[in-house]
């Protein structure tokens, strides 16, 4: 029985020695009999670095996309098809409300429809026996996912409700996989304990969205010394000031391109 967790890193905002790197986030799960790519970056990166790690993609069960950002999902471009798990509100037109930049997925609902065998689930939906894809993320906590700065075609307010993550049971707890942590990484920690009625969490590891290290940064760190989480890796769309509080607080690495994780 397989109890070890891998993770490749495909895409990250980071590059690793021998790795390049893009605002985006992709990493290759294996774990408990399966070959999970969870978001595809915004180009073809996450294949050649699939590639440069001889992590062959050919034979994954299936991709999950976190959430409907061109940074997670529009290297679904560049896959042949296959299984294709995500809520269903990914497919919106989303922007950045400051310039008004589109940001939603390259590729429509109906094209990606047609490519690929598209799973959508607002519900958490079990992948396998120890891997759940979490769906919508109820925002509990008063210090996370409160503000936005994007915006929808029609201008009101998008708080990224299509965000969610993975949970995976490792025998010591809860692993977390987030993409971009727009539902809070609190409250995804706690839907995953929730859902799953396990306590213990043993890690987590994604894109935090935070960026300074203002409230959020410090709860959320208070929150995971609090669980005795062990692994902690913010990567992706955690900026600096937050990643330097997270590195004080945790004895942790940092995430590149091309990185393994086997734990
Ligand atoms: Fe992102």
């Amino acid at each position: 029985m397989q109890t070890q967790i891998k993770i490749s890193v495909l895409t990250d905002n980071h590059a690793g020695s021998f790795f390049p790197a893009e605002h985006g986030l992709s990493y290759l799960i294996e774990y408990d009999g399966k070959k999970i790519l969870f978001d595809t970056g915004q180009s073809d990166m996450f294949l050649r670095n699939a590639e440069k790690l001889n992590a062959g993609l050919d034979n994954t069960d299936m991709t999950v996309l976190s959430h409907g950002h061109f940074d997670h999902g529009n290297g679904l471009a560049f896959l042949p098809g296959g299984k294709l798990v995500c809520h269903p509100g990914c497919f919106v037109r989303r922007f950045r409300g400051q310039d008004g930049t589109y940001i939603g997925l390259g590729m429509t609902e109906e094209e990606i429809s047609s490519k690929f065998d598209l799973k959508t689930s607002a519900d958490p939906l079990q992948i396998s026996g120890k891997i759940i894809f979490l769906g919508a993320i109820p925002r509990i906590t008063d210090f996370e996912s409160r503000k936005t700065t994007f915006r929808f075609e029609d201008g009101t307010a998008d708080f990224v409700e299509d965000d969610s993550a993975l949970a995976v049971i490792l025998p010591e707890g809860l692993f977390i996989i987030s993409g971009c942590g727009h539902s809070g990484i609190v409250n995804t920690c706690e839907y995953a304990r929730k859902i799953t009625g396990i306590s213990k969490l043993h890690g987590i590891m994604g894109g935090f969205h935070l960026k300074t290290t203002a409230t959020p940064t410090r709860e959320t760190i208070k929150y995971l010394s609090e669980t005795g989480a062990k692994h902690v890796f913010p990567s992706h769309c955690t900026e600096l000031p937050a990643l330097a509080a997270f590195y004080e607080a945790f004895a942790i690495r940092q995430i590149k391109t091309g990185d393994v994780l086997v734990f």
